[in-house]
C-alpha cells in the first residue's frame, strides 16, 4: 500500500514509524513532514492545510490511503474532499471533526446527551459574558474561545479582572480571530488530568491505553500553557474501575450521540478528562492524536495500525481484537529557547546520529530540518525524546538520559516528566 500522512510534527513522526513496522505499507509520504520524518518517508512539500494540492497528489499518486492527522485540516474538510474523489481516507469528516473545532457544539452536546462536563455559559456579546461572571462570582473561573486557537484559547482567571482582560482579548481584540466571536464560560475543576485516545468506528469505540500530558512550559506546572511538554502512558491516576466508569458514562455515550446528532465519527477521537471529586468530567474533545500523546500511546500498540484504520473505515471495529504492550513509555519534549512565545529557528542540533535517533531512546521530531547531514531547528517544539521500559520510572531515566546526550543552543525541557499530577 502507498499511504500519506499529512502533518509535520512529532505526532506525525510517530504515526509514520508505526505505519512503517505494518508489513503491508509499501511505500510512505509525509505532506510536509520534516527533517527527522524525511528519514522515513519521503516527504512531499505540501502544506497540511492545502486541500485541494493534497487531492490531487493523492489521485496522481494512486495512494491507498491517506491519514489526516491534525485539527485544522479535518474541521476545514479534507477527509471529505478526498472521499469525495474515491481516495480512502482516515479521520473524521468535518461534520464529526466539528466536535473539537467548537466549544460550544461539544458543550451543548454534552449537555443534551447528560455526558458530565463542566458547568457552562455561553456568550456572544462581552458585556453579557462578563455580567454573568460577576453574577457567579465564583473564582477561578474558565473563559474559552469558541473555535481552533492552538491550544491557547483558554484562561484560567483567578480573579474578576483577569476574567474581562480574558473575554477582551478574545472578544474584542480577537486575538485568536473568528474563533473568538462566542466564549465558553466555565467552571472551574480540580483533579488528575488523564488524555485517553479511542479508536471509534462510529458505533463501536475502542479506548488506547492512558496517557498523560505536561501543557505547562516549566516545571511545577509553572509558566504557559504549550502544545504539551511530555507525557507518559499509563497514566498512573487512571485505575481499570475510573476505566470502566468513563466506558460507561462518557466514551460510549459520546460515540452515540455523534451518530445520533447525523455526525458519526470515524477516526481517533481524543478525550481530555478530568478526574475530580465528582467523578470523571469531560475537558475537552479532540478530533485526532494528542501531540505529544501519540508518541507514548503508539509505540506501545502490538496490533498493524493499518489493520486498525481499515476496520475504522469499514465500520468493522466491533470484529477486531487491539492489542497493547503491557510495559510504560516516557516522552520528554525538547523546545526551542522562547517557546511558547517567540523563538529563533535553524540552530544545529548535536548529538543525533545520521538518522535523527539517540541510543536507547526514540526520538520523534517535531520541528525539525535536515539539509546536508545536519538537522536544524525548525519549530517550537524541536524533539519529544521518548523511551520504553517496564516500568514508568525506568523509561523515564532512559529519556532524560538520551535527552543529555542532545543539543542545540537555548534548548529547554522540563525536568518533571511523569512527576507531577
Ligand atoms: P483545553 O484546551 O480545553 O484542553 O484546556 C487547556 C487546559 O486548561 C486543560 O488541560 C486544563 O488543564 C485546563 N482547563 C480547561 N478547562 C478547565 C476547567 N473547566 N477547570 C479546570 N481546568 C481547566
Ligand atoms: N497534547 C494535547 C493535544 O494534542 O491537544
Amino acid at each position: 500500500m502507498k499511504v500519506l500522512v499529512v502533518g509535520g510534527g512529532g505526532r506525525e513522526h510517530a504515526i509514520v514509524r508505526k505505519l512503517k513496522e505494518s508489513p503491508r505499507v509499501s511505500k510512505l509520504y509525509c505532506a510536509p513532514g520534516n527533517g527527522g520524518i524525511s528519514r522515513d518517508a519521503e516527504c512531499v512539500n505540501i502544506s497540511a492545510m492545502d486541500i485541494d494540492k493534497v487531492v490531487s497528489f493523492s489521485k496522481e499518486q494512486k495512494m491507498d490511503l491517506v491519514f489526516v492527522a491534525p485539527d485544522d485540516p479535518l474541521a476545514a474538510g479534507m477527509v471529505d474532499a478526498l472521499e469525495k474523489e474515491g481516495i480512502r481516507a482516515f479521520g473524521p469528516r468535518a461534520n464529526a471533526a466539528i466536535i473539537e473545532s467548537s466549544k460550544v457544539f461539544s458543550k451543548e452536546l454534552m449537555k443534551k446527551y447528560q455526558i458530565p462536563t463542566a458547568a457552562y455559559e455561553v456568550f456572544d456579546n462581552p458585556q453579557k459574558a462578563i455580567a454573568y461572571i460577576q453574577s457567579q462570582n465564583q473564582y477561578p473561573v474558565v473563559v474559552k474561545a469558541d473555535g481552533l486557537a492552538l491550544g491557547k484559547g483558554v484562561v484560567i482567571a483567578k480573579d474578576l479582572e483577569e476574567a474581562k482582560e480574558a473575554v477582551h482579548s478574545i472578544m474584542e481584540e480577537k486575538v485568536f480571530g473568528a474563533s473568538g466571536n462566542k466564549v465558553v464560560i466555565e467552571e472551574f475543576l480540580t483533579g488528575p488530568e488523564v488524555s485517553v485516545l479511542a479508536f471509534t468506528d462510529g458505533t463501536c469505540v475502542k479506548p488506547m491505553v492512558s496517557s498523560k500530558d505536561h501543557k505547562r512550559a516549566y516545571d511545577g506546572d509553572q509558566g504557559k500553557n504549550t502544545g504539551g511538554m511530555g507525557t507518559i502512558s499509563p497514566n498512573p491516576y487512571y485505575t481499570e474501575e475510573i476505566a470502566e466508569e468513563c466506558m460507561r458514562t462518557i466514551f460510549q455515550p459520546t460515540v452515540e450521540a455523534m451518530r445520533a446528532e447525523g455526525r458519526p465519527f470515524q477516526g481517533c477521537l481524543y478525550f481530555g478528562l478530568m478526574l475530580t471529586p465528582k467523578g470523571p468530567k469531560v475537558i475537552e474533545y479532540n478530533a485526532r492524536f494528542g501531540d505529544p500523546e501519540a508518541q507514548v500511546v503508539l509505540p506501545r500498540l502490538d496490533t498493524d495500525l493499518m489493520d486498525i484504520i481499515d476496520a475504522v473505515i469499514d465500520g468493522k471495529l466491533t470484529d477486531l481484537e487491539i492489542k497493547w504492550r503491557d510495559c510504560a513509555t516516557a516522552c520528554v519534549v525538547m523546545a526551542s529557547g522562547g517557546y511558547p512565545g517567540s523563538y529563533a529557528k535553524g540552530i544545529e542540533i548535536q548529538g543525533l546520529d545520521d538518522q535523527g535517533q539517540v541510543e536507547g531512546a526514540t526520538v520523534y521530531h517535531a520541528g525539525t530540518s535536515y539539509e546536508d547531514g545536519v538537522f536544524r531547528t525548525a519549530g517550537g517544539r524541536v524533539l519529544g525524546v521518548t523511551a520504553l521500559a517496564d516500568h514508568l520510572e525506568e523509561a523515564l531515566q532512559k529519556a532524560y538520559t538520551a535527552v543529555e546526550k542532545i543539543h542545540f543552543e537555548g534548548a529547554h525541557y522540563r525536568k518533571d516528566i511523569g512527576r507531577t499530577k
